[in-house]
């Protein structure tokens, strides 16, 4: 089979980490090569990037954006385009529909802006399957209370995350043969077999 771009996303609180052990646990039950890697981030500068983009004390809301782009420039670059060439999968904890949710719902950045940005750093780089754990923010937000210290973007109040999970839901809407919904308000157990249940209708569909 060739190798796929798998991308999670999510709010607050949707539980990215359980999901994302069960994409690889799935993964490895079928004996697949693949990289996990995350986003901001995924390589040492962009790594960096996640840094001053989490911990800066107040950031303009296009710095934002054009940190977030600049770091999945590089991570694109350097990390996920030769694993996908080197016929690994690759996982990314988040990837581009997370900027068209938090930069455009949660800070207002245009739809064209978001666009312009998304063909000059991804381009055709665009995941083949992308899991976003819905859940409302009620729920994220009191998942995500029981954590220790908060990042910048953490802080932001209810409204900012009502705004990101209605431009993931969007988002979903228009890409329905690669965005699948989960729904994350969900338990664990249940959570994990709407994924597996994707993963293989995915593979049913891909198997070459
Ligand atoms: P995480 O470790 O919870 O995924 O933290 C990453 C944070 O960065 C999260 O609050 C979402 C935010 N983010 C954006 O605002 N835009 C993006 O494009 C990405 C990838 C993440």
């Amino acid at each position: 089979m060739k190798a796929r771009f798998i991308t999670l996303e999510g709010s607050e609180g949707a539980g990215k980490s359980s999901a994302m052990k069960t994409i690889t646990e799935t993964l490895d039950g079928w004996g697949i090569s693949y990289i996990t890697t995350r986003e901001p981030g995924g390589e040492p500068t962009a790594e960096k990037m996640r840094d001053l983009l989490l911990y800066s004390d107040h950031l303009d809301a296009h710095t934002e954006l054009l940190l977030m782009f600049a770091s999945r420039n590089e991570h694109v670059v350097k990390v996920i385009r030769p694993a996908l060439a080197a016929g690994q999968w690759v996982v990314s904890d988040r990837f581009v529909d997370a900027s068209f949710a938090y930069q455009g719902g949660g800070r207002g950045v245009d739809n064209e802006t978001l666009s312009f940005l998304e063909r000059m750093t991804v381009g055709d780089t665009q995941p083949d399957l992308t899991l976003y754990l819905d859940v409302t923010p009620e729920v994220g937000l009191e998942r995500a209370a029981n954590r220790s210290e908060k990042d910048r973007i953490e802080k932001e109040q209810l409204a900012f995350f009502e705004a990101i999970q209605s431009a993931y839901q969007d988002r979903a809407r228009n890409h329905p043969h690669r965005i699948k919904t989960i729904d994350a308000n969900q338990g664990i157990d249940q959570v994990a077999s709407q994924i597996k249940h994707v993963m293989q209708k995915f593979k049913e569909e891909h198997d070459e």
